[in-house]
Parts: C-alpha cells; sequence; structure tokens
C-alpha cells in the first residue's frame, strides 16, 4: 500500500485504510506487577488507556494485545467483561504477537501503544496517524526523541512493514520491543514534534509505583472531566509543579536497555584494518611537529594501533577514515559541528560566497549583517569584533579589558585558549615568559568564596574575571550572578568565555540561559559549523576599546565562514535543531548509565553534563580518574565503530538511529569492560599504548 492518501481516499469511509490500535498489555511488570489492571480513578488503568484511544477518529479499531501466559487471563477477561476485543500470542515475541493480532483485524495500518500510558491523548494519537499519511513513511512516531511527555507515545506503521519485521528481525529485544528492527535503518520513518514547548523531560509513563501515585494524582485533579488531554495535564501541571517531581528522577526506555545489554556479546571486538592509517603517521611525523595540529587529535588522545590516525570524509555524524572504516562520531572536530558535517545548507552558502570571492581588500557587508544579528540574540552583545579561533576572542578580550580598566591581573576559570595569558597559568607554560604568569590567577568554579578571597588578595590589580560560565558542571543557583556582583565590586570586567557553551546550551548561549549578563562575552567552535570563525561581543563603551588597542589580522573579516555562521543562525533560529541535539542527547546520556549501572559499573563510569556536550568520567575503584578504564573503552568503542574522546559532542546529526547504535555499543562495551575490571590485571587488556593526558583544566 501507498502510505500516502490521495484526497479523495481520505473522504470516502469505504477506502480510508484498516487503521487498528494494538495495545500491549501485560501483567508480569517486573517493577509493579500487575500494573495494568492497577486502579486509577476507580477503573482499571487499561481501561483508561483503551478508552481513551477508542476516541481518536483515524481508529476504527482498538485491540488489546497479551500472552498466552495463564497470569494474563486476567486481563483477557477483563477484555471480555467490558467487549474488548482481546488477541493472546507469545510472551517474549511480541513482534510476533502485534503481527498476528493485525492480521487477524485485517489492519492496514498499526498503531502501537503500551497499556502503561493511562494519560494517552486521543488528539495526539490522530495527530501521528494524520503524519504518517501525510508524511507517506512506513514507521513515525512521537517518540524518536522527546517532544511529548514520555507516556503520549504513539507508533504508527503499515501492515507491510511489520510484516517485513516480523520475517526479518531476529534479535531477541527486536521481538520483545515490537519496533526497533522498523527504526533501525532499513524503512522511512520520521518523528512527529510537539508544537508545544515543553522545558524539561515529563514523565507520564507507569513504570514504577511513583508513576503510579503521579497518574493517580493526575486523575484524581481531573475527576469528573472525561476527555482532558495533554494540554489540560500541562496547564495543571504549571500550576502544581510538585506533582511531577513525584516521579521525576525516574529514567525511560529501561526494559528495552536492558534487553540491548542482556543480549549484547562480550569480549574484544576485531581489529579494523589501519595500515594507512599508521603510514600517514610515519610521513606526518617526519614533517609535522606531534603529527597533528590540535592536541586533542594526536595519536596520543587515542590507543596506539587500535585507533584510526587520519580521517578522510564526513557526513552528519559519520565519518570515514582513510583505511575507509566508518565511525559515529561524538568529538565532531572538537565540537564546531553543531549541524554535522558536510551540511548541505552550510556548504551551498559558502558556494555561493566563494564563488564571488571571500578575503577582500575592504570589509563586507555580511561582516555588519552578522554583526547586527548577534546583536540581537546574544543578550550582553551591543558590539562584536570577529576572529578566527577560539584564542582569538578570548585574548581579544582580555586586552581590551586590561586597556578599559588601565589593570594588568585576570581571573580565569576554564579553559580559554593557547595564548601566552592563559597556557601560561596552566602546566603547559614552556616559552611563556614568567612575569606574563604571574598576571593570571586561576579560581575554582562554583565557590564564590575563593573568587572573593582571589580578588582580595590584590586590590584594584585585576582587570577581568573571565570564565567558562557552564560547562559539565551546573552553576550553583545564583553562582554567576555572585560572580558578576563581585567582578563589579573590585572593579573588573566580566568576561564569559562561551565558545564551547555558546550555540550548545542555546542560542544566545548560557548567559541567556541563566539570565547573567556579562560585559563581554566569546563564542567560536560551533559558530560556523566548522568553518573557522569566532567573535568577542559585549557592552558598547567597553567594545569601544577595540579601536584603541591592536586586534587586527588578515583574516579577521574573511567572509565564507560568515557566510556559514549566518546559516547556521538560520537554522538555529528556524528549526527545532538544538531541541532534538538536547532530546536525544538524553536518550544517549540516560542509556549511557543506565547500561553502565547494568555493568555494575555505575561507579566506574558516569556520564554527567548537558545532554548536547556530556562528559564521561573514568574512575579506579578509589574514585580517582583511570587513565586505563578510558583507555580500554576508548580501545572497544573504536573497534566497533564509535569515535569518541571523553565527551559526547552532540549535532543536529546524530539521529535515532546513531544513538540506538551507539547505546548497542556501549552495551557490548561495558559489559566486557566489566569482565576485565574482575581480572586481577586489567591492563592486559589493552591491545597498544595507553592514552596519554594533554591537561587537565575542567
Ligand atoms: C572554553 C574554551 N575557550 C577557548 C578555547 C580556544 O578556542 P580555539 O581552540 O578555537 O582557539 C577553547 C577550545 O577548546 C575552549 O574550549
Amino acid at each position: 500500500m501507498e502510505n500516502r492518501l490521495t484526497a479523495a481516499q481520505v473522504l470516502d469511509p469505504k477506502t480510508t485504510p484498516m487503521v487498528v490500535a494494538i495495545v500491549q498489555a501485560r501483567m508480569s511488570s517486573t517493577r509493579l506487577p500487575g500494573k495494568v489492571l492497577a486502579e486509577v480513578a476507580g477503573r482499571p488503568m487499561l481501561w483508561h488507556v483503551v478508552n481513551r484511544v477508542s476516541r481518536a477518529r483515524w481508529i476504527k479499531r482498538v485491540i488489546v494485545a497479551t500472552s498466552e501466559n495463564p497470569a494474563d487471563d486476567s486481563i483477557a477477561r477483563f477484555c471480555a467483561q467490558e467487549g474488548i476485543a482481546c488477541s493472546r500470542g507469545s510472551e517474549t515475541d511480541v513482534l510476533d504477537r502485534y503481527y498476528q493480532a493485525a492480521r487477524e483485524y485485517s489492519a492496514d495500518v498499526v498503531v502501537r501503544i503500551t497499556a502503561d500510558c493511562p494519560l494517552i491523548d486521543p488528539v495526539v494519537v490522530d495527530r501521528v496517524v494524520q503524519s504518517f499519511f501525510d508524511k507517506g513513511c512506513d514507521y513515525i512516531s512521537n517518540a524518536l526523541h522527546y517532544t511529548y511527555p514520555d507516556g503520549l507515545d504513539t507508533e504508527v506503521f503499515s501492515f507491510a512493514a511489520l510484516r517485513q519485521a516480523w520475517q526479518e528481525a531476529t534479535r531477541a529485544s527486536e521481538r520483545e520491543h515490537v519496533t526497533p528492527y522498523l527504526r533501525a535503518g532499513k524503512f522511512r520513518i520520521a518523528n512527529v514534534e510537539n508544537d508545544v514547548k515543553i522545558s524539561r523531560p515529563l514523565r507520564w509513563t507507569v513504570d514504577e509505583p511513583s508513576d503510579l501515585d503521579f497518574v493517580r494524582r493526575v486523575f484524581a485533579a481531573f475527576s469528573g472531566k472525561k476527555d482532558f488531554g495533554m494540554e489540560d495535564v500541562l496547564d495543571y501541571l504549571n500550576m502544581n509543579p510538585t506533582i511531577q517531581e513525584l516521579n521525576s528522577s525516574i529514567t525511560a526506555n529501561q526494559g528495552y536497555l536492558r534487553s540491548l545489554y542482556d543480549e549484547a556479546g562480550s569480549g574484544p571486538a576485531p581489529p579494523r584494518p589501519l595500515e594507512k592509517s599508521q603510514s600517514w603517521l610515519r610521513r606526518s611525523q617526519k614533517v609535522i611537529p606531534g603529527g597533528a595540529q590540535t592536541f586533542s587529535k594526536g595519536h596520543t588522545q587515542y590507543v596506539e594501533g587500535v585507533a584510526p590516525l587520519f580521517l578522510e570524509r564526513g557526513k552528519g555524524c559519520r565519518v570515514w577514515d582513510v583505511d575507509g572504516n566508518e565511525y559515529i562520531d561524538f568529538v565532531q572536530g572538537l565540537l564546531p559541528n553543531l549541524l554535522g558535517y558536510a551540511h548541505e545548507g552550510v556548504n551551498a552558502a559558502v558556494a555561493r560566497q566563494l564563488s564571488e570571492g571571500h578575503s577582500f581588500s575592504l570589509p563586507h557587508p555580511l561582516e555588519v549583517e552578522l554583526a547586527e544579528r548577534l546583536t540581537r540574540l546574544v543578550p550582553c552583545a551591543e558590539m562584536v569584533r570577529f576572529g578566527k579561533n577560539g584564542s582569538d576572542a578570548t585574548s581579544g578580550a582580555v586586552r581590551a579589558a586590561r586597556a578599559f580598566t588601565r589593570r594588568d591581573h585576570i581571573a580565569c576559570c576554564g579553559y580559554h585558549g593557547w595564548q601566552d595569558w592563559y597556557i601560561g597559568s596552566t602546566t603547559r607554560n614552556a616559552g611563556v615568559p614568567g612575569a606574563v604568569q604571574a598576571l593570571t590567577h586561576s579560581f575554582p568554579y562554583n565557590d564564590a568564596g575563593a573568587l572573593e578571597k582571589l580578588l582580595e588578595q590584590q586590590p584594584g590589580q585585576f582587570a577581568a574575571v573571565i570564565m567558562e560560565p557552564v560547562n559539565f558542571t551546573a552553576p550553583h543557583p545564583g553562582y554567576l550572578q555572585q560572580v558578576k556582583e563581585l567582578s563589579q565590586k573590585h572593579g573588573a570586567l566580566l568576561i564569559f568565555d562561551e565558545i564551547c557553551s555558546g550555540f550548545h546550551f542555546g542560542l544566545g548561549g548560557a548567559q541567556k540561559r541563566y539570565n547573567v549578563i556579562p560585559d563581554m562575552a566569546c563564542f567560536g567552535k560551533a559558530m560556523g559549523n566548522g568553518f573557522p570563525i569566532a567573535c568577542v561581543a559585549g557592552r558598547r563603551d567597553v567594545m569601544k576599546t577595540f579601536e584603541d588597542i591592536f586586534f587586527s589580522f588578515t583574516f579577521g573579516g574573511e567572509v565564507a565562514s560568515m557566510a556559514a555562521a549566518m546559516t547556521v543562525l538560520d537554522v538555529l533560529e528556524t528549526t527545532d535543531a538544538l531541541a532534538r541535539m538536547e532530546a536525544q542527547g538524553r536518550v544517549l546520556q540516560d542509556g549511557f548509565n543506565t547500561l553502565a549501572k547494568l555493568a555494575g559499573l555505575s561507579d566506574r563510569l558516569v556520564c554527567v553534563g548537558h545532554s548536547t556536550w556530556s562528559l564521561i568520567k573514568f574512575r579506579d575503584a578509589d574514585g580517582k580518574d583511570s587513565l586505563l578504564l578510558r583507555s580500554l573503552v576508548s580501545q572497544e568503542l573504536v573497534k566497533r565503530g564509535v569515535l569518541s574522546l571523553v565527551t559526547h559532542n552532540l549535532t543536529a546529526a546524530h539521529d535515532h538511529v546513531a544513538v540506538q547504535q551507539a547505546l548497542e555499543v556501549y552495551a557490548a562495551v561495558f559489559k566486557t569492560a566489566a569482565g576485565w575490571l574482575e581480572d586481577p590485571d586489567p591492563a592486559r587488556f589493552l591491545e597498544g599504548k595507553m592514552i596519554q593526558p594533554v591537561f587537565r583544566v575542567r
């Protein structure tokens, strides 16, 4: 069947497809046995599900599909009493259960609903079914990434696609969870996005006692009103925010992740061919000190002999090395590729600019347009100057601050680039004069007292406080405001280094998210989706100092990168790219932590931070950083096709398929690592030289 309907078909009841909702239900939940018949507002939960789904206009029949297990007889009895169609099948092969039920009821289109979602909304169900027909795909869902509350999950697929999955899917997880095979890359799939913006993950599904408590409270609040829907519940929760706290700490998709973990193989993966990589490294080391232009891209950052050393090509979230091996890339050039490699819109804008010239003898209007746009988007920006690297921006801002305040000392927190003023304060300070080193003082994050003490040590001498407003630790409530007040009190300018937080934490950066406006801010990395562009933006009177200091270089006004930046801003302003990144990043981060727990490694492997830029902590048995564990995990990830340093640098191109693949890889790697860590000498499993740290700054 062609899944796209003509207008005539939509209007003709004889030819409209048979859309059947199949509600899967079983009594034997491990976390909350019998939940599907648990009482909610005087009725079994399943009654609410069936009743609400039946109200969707597109649904011609609702069938409960349960197992033949005697424990599920009570579900069959309940259906018989209520006159609900019930189909029984395999307990573990739920894909078969669906297929048989869909065939029995001559379904053209199947809507999959699970019985643990009593707040399912018929309006949402209709919207997903409608989108299925509008888009003409094989499978559509509103849960490929969460823009709807978890618990309104509606999956819609054609009977033909179901039959194909039923014939071809072989893995236990694909049979038990019905739809993974449909989402694994073979079919035309799509996600339906919520028009209602939801600022945080909401959990409305029932897996645990606290979920049931939550759902009962919501139904009680609407007692007497039968047809309340998502928006009513959202309004209610906005007015009663503590209700959602009842179950907010529970992670989604636990059952699926357990299946992934159970079926993951353990043991080292076979090596990949890397001869060309090795040969390029030999050539490179003869002519390029260190063999790379950036420390973090060098051969010491991965397990030597196991990992690729040179990449040749990238598209979306994937890269290919010089030997032709493919990887899901969580490094993304060290964060710049916000939209993924070779983004067509960005490349087209750059190509257009290249055809007209891009390094001119006088300024180009695009400089003004981009600066104007940034002043609209970034709260602190009244004026803007451009650079190429993040270090241009941070060093320019520091120089401007010194000139503006006529002071020399700098307080810093985080990493700020390769220039003398900053790098002199780290352990990699060779070549930086002692006099320069003595002017920069670092202070710890989230400790306003420590900053106050530092500023008091040399009163009247600090030109600026420069800091990453956030990286992998969220600021304590009020902390950034305290930093601002302390800077003001001591006459120092506040500079936010938003080279990383800029755009990964939202348009407008962390300053907008946390509503603390600095005097200046620096952006770079993600601005041009891989094209070299950075900027300092800030208060007009401070930015005017750039007219007096020397901040001037040949490529400062290079316009192809500005064309790239304009397109990046277009995409971020007009699409849900950032929301998708956040949602996929959350699935990845929660999945990582759940799998680590299943492997018994939750105190050794932890993924922390914001979902678009999360950090993996590798710990030894004493809780200290473990380079050995990092190396072992990195070795096994890369052999299985996942390229990663210690962070997940999400892009808008990391789609559902990539994230699920990565989670499968994590399942196998953690299972393997768990076995190795029981060995008295886990280092013997290392197949090459251990990773060497560049230096710790975060
Ligand atoms: C927070 C932060 N500031 C500044 C920089 C320096 O940027 P660049 O390497 O582009 O000079 C970096 C680079 O990683 C960074 O993470």
